[in-house]
């Protein structure tokens, strides 16, 4: 498989991107901001074993960029037949009340240049008849709170959109996954407090692959958050507001 990872350097798409080098069978795009944390990532792929990857930088924040840097990738390295969407960053909710410009990058990171690149590589996967994108939305998309609704708010355009193309799309052979993880233990969270609800970027790396493998279309990781977001989402607006989540 050629695998194409948008923010490649991300703990958790790298936890992917291991999980299938062990396979030793396929090919890697890696795009990402930083050239030297590409060349790491890189590096402990090879060390597993990985052999045909390639690097390519990018600008988020710059469409043309991102419409360029896809075009070169498919010249370069042909079709795609998986895809995972990983940039993110965690948005200072505080800072965003008062910085306009700063709300603005994040939710230009955080959902603009993710639905951008799905719409791309699922208009790819239409010309080629066949591709798997995975793209990575969170909980926090499920319901606007207000320690994080800017981030929140991003995740649940990313989400919307990709079910829209699910919901486009007539073709059996393209798999468009959403995965909606909780609180996982990456550089993102680092300066969170750690409770039991963190779990691993391996552990998230496990339940997407099974996800692909089984053809899931939308998955919480772990699988007890559909509980709780189920409970969350179910909570009338006017209690919700008092309460302090
Ligand atoms: N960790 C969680 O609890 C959690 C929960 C739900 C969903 N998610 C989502 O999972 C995905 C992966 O996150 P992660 O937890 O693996 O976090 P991470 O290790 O901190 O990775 C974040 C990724 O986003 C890139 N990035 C951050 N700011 C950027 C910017 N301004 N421009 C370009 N790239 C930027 C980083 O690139 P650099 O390496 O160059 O900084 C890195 O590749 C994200 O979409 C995140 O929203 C995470």
């Amino acid at each position: 498989m050629h695998i194409l990872i948008f923010g490649a350097t991300s703990a958790i798409a790298h936890s992917i991107a291991k999980e299938y080098a062990i396979d030793n069978l396929h090919t890697y795009t890696l795009i990402g901001r930083s050239e030297s944390r590409l060349n790491a990532c890189k590096q402990e792929l090879q060390a597993y074993g990985a052999v045909d990857i390639q690097i390519m930088l990018l600008d988020f924040s710059s469409i043309e960029d991102i419409q360029k840097v896809f075009n070169r990738c498919i010249q370069q390295r042909g079709n795609i037949d998986m895809a995972l969407v990983a940039q993110g960053s965690l948005t200072n909710q505080d800072k965003a009340k008062s910085d306009m410009s700063y709300l603005a990058d994040e939710f230009s990171l955080n959902a603009l240049s993710h639905i951008i690149i799905s719409q791309l590589i699922v208009n790819q996967f239409n010309l080629q008849g066949f591709g798997i994108l995975v793209g990575i939305g969170s909980v926090a998309g499920e319901r606007g709170r207000k320690g994080n609704y800017a981030y929140g708010a991003a995740k649940s355009a990313v989400s919307t959109f990709l079910s829209g193309l699910r919901h486009a799309n007539k073709n059996e052979k393209i798999h468009i996954l959403t995965v909606k993880p909780g609180f996982v233990s990456t550089p993102m969270t680092s300066e969170l407090p750690q409770s039991f609800l963190f779990v691993s970027p391996e552990l998230v790396a496990k339940e997407i692959k099974r996800g692909v493998e089984q053809g899931i279309e939308h998955m919480y990781v772990p699988t007890f958050w559909r509980f709780i977001m189920m409970i969350i989402r179910s909570i009338p607006e006017a209690l919700f507001k008092k309460l302090n989540i």
